[in-house]
């Protein structure tokens, strides 16, 4: 199962030292906040309590399993590079917050927050990790494999997402409140994290990078039907994002609620669907 939006690589043009003491504080940095991302797959265990379906069921479920693994992969890379994890950056810590409103956990965790990920992954990871050490190759292979397993937790939530709107069309509103949140506050986080104090060229690529991240969502959002083609002008915008603001602020007291065992019967095909 693959994205419905093929997601164009992007190049950063420099592989990193593993000897320079920078370069290997920069990695350490970018290794640290898919360490503590991973570590946010436990998550899956509410997502499991809150499936709507035995499909999302298993979803979930085989969904945990590799977050876990994902989790111990990232560590075995730091260990295999003598590298100490540092705690998050605030940035990430609310990036990855979890989100108890099933429809917002979905698009914002899975189809939105797992596609960036990806992107990390694949085109700083994977890019700059350098050919030339030893250790380097086993360590792409097994981040070929979390990238393969990223894309399908992305295409479920896409997948999901849509299925979504198609019982609720009011949620492409918020939905689209999101995006341009998320268009609007982009800037701020590679700003940032140029802040933090690890003074790199490669950095200086950071704003291109979250730049072509964006397009990237924009590209999804429309894929998704939650965009229409062109932009729409400023007051539908402004009210889209309100919508978002409040959906968001009524998600914060959301409970999870379980469905399973009111829909079991059903899902299983032994009596008509339940209203
Ligand atoms: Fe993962
Ligand atoms: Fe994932």
């Amino acid at each position: 199962m693959g994205s419905i939006t093929p997601r164009e690589g992007f190049d950063f043009g420099a592989q990193l030292n593993l000897q320079d003491p920078k370069d290997r504080e920069l990695l350490c940095f970018v290794l640290s906040q898919a360490l503590y991302g991973e570590a946010t797959g436990v998550y899956c265990g509410k997502s499991l309590y809150a499936a709507q379906s035995l499909e999302a069921a298993r979803f979930y479920l085989r969904q945990a399993r590799q977050e876990l693994n994902h989790l111990e992969l990232f560590a075995d890379i730091f260990r295999s590079l003598e590298l100490q994890p540092v705690p998050a950056h605030w940035v990430i810590k609310l990036l990855s917050a979890h989100n108890n409103y099933y429809p917002l956990k979905v698009l914002m965790e899975h189809a939105f927050g797992e596609g960036m990920v990806l992107d990390i992954f694949r085109d700083v990871l994977l890019q700059v990790l350098p050919d030339d050490d030893p250790r380097i190759p086993d360590i792409k292979k097994k981040l070929a494999v979390v990238c393969k397993e990223e894309e399908e937790h992305i295409a479920w939530g896409e997948k999901e997402t849509m299925r979504l709107m198609q019982v609720s069309p009011w949620l492409r509103w918020p939905f689209y409140g999101i995006l341009e949140w998320q268009m609007l506050l982009a800037p701020q986080v590679a700003w940032a994290v140029g802040r933090m104090g690890v003074d790199h060229p490669i950095l200086k690529r950071l704003p291109a990078f979250v730049g072509a991240v964006q397009k990237k969502l924009w590209k999804q959002g429309q894929a998704l039907g939650i965009v229409p083609g062109e932009r729409p002008g400023l007051p539908t915008r402004l009210f889209a994002m309100t919508w978002a603001v409040l959906l968001f602020l009524r998600s914060q007291f959301a409970r999870s609620h379980s469905r399973l065992e009111k829909n079991y019967l059903s899902e299983l095909g032994f009596t008509p669907e339940t209203p």
